[in-house]
């Protein structure tokens, strides 16, 4: 499915920004992932732009998976289904979230003490938490085949930036944390001491106006660490639009959606 039809089905829809969008699209017809798996899915529309490029491509398959109590109208299904692209994605819900799933995973694949890489390319979006996200990294890692992606979305997310009209973002109470767990990027701490840190990988790439961090598994020891930049005229305008649309979703869809960026 080309991108302008998938967007025209789900791109009003949060979270992910159309620009973000395209560029997931560009990577998936690009890098040709057989196996991807995308942990946190919320609505799915990242979901459905990844099945549209597989879809394209005529191969693949996502493994998406949120909590259980994740409540999201329209759901990931749905809009799947709105699609015609049910066939590309199997959406799983576990009770505690995926680092529950991963662990699965690695037992189903392991053998003989060695666990069998599956995934090509992993996307990390779900709570944007030192603890959770740290081990999902290297969980995520045993599954990853050489030469994978794995893309972090939320960078530079903090929970003192977070709505402060939420008292708990995906079930950590602000509150409850230290003035630097509150004020520091959980995630860029995740990218920069654990996945850069890494003997396993060696190409980063830093979308700093996507909010994106890529590294790819080269199993070399050269490293290289790209930061992209992007402040023309143009970027403000997508920022504008991106700070609209998240308005207009607390508005549309509920603080129960709204609960994430
Ligand atoms: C920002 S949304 C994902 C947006 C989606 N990737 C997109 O771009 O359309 C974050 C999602 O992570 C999920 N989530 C948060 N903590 C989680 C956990 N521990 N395990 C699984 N999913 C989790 C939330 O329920 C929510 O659906």
């Amino acid at each position: 499915m080309k991108f302008a039809e998938v967007q025209r089905i789900v791109g009003g829809v949060p979270f992910i920004s159309p620009e973000h969008a395209m560029s997931l699209y560009n990577k998936i017809l690009c890098e040709r992932p057989a196996e991807i798996l995308e942990l946190g899915i919320a609505h799915g529309t990242a979901t459905c732009v990844m099945a549209a490029a597989l879809d394209e491509i005529g191969a693949g398959t996502i493994t998406a998976v949120d909590l259980a109590d994740a409540a999201f109208a329209p759901s990931a299904e749905e809009q799947l289904a709105r699609c015609g692209l049910t066939w590309w994605a199997d959406v799983l819900r576990m009770q505690t979230g995926y680092t529950w799933f991963l662990h699965d995973e690695i037992r189903r694949r392991t053998a003989n003490g060695v666990c069998e890489p599956k995934y090509d390319l992993c996307i990390i979006d779900g709570p944007k938490n030192w603890t959770i996200d740290g081990c999902a990294f290297f969980l995520a890692d045993k599954l990853l085949r050489p030469g994978g992606w794995i893309v972090f979305d939320d960078y530079d997310w903090t929970y003192a930036g977070a709505d402060a009209t939420r008292a708990a973002t995906d079930g950590i109470t602000h509150r409850a944390l230290s003035e630097a767990e509150r004020t520091t990027p959980q995630i860029r701490e995740v990218f920069e001491l654990l996945v850069v840190q890494h003997g396993d990988y060696g190409e980063f790439v830093i979308e700093d106006h996507k909010d994106w961090a890529m590294a790819r598994k080269t199993g070399s020891r050269e490293k290289s660490y790209t930061v992209r930049y992007r402040a023309e005229y143009a970027d403000l305008v997508s920022w504008a639009m991106a700070a609209a649309r998240k308005t207009a979703h607390k508005l549309r869809f509920g603080s129960r959606a709204a609960a994430h960026p």
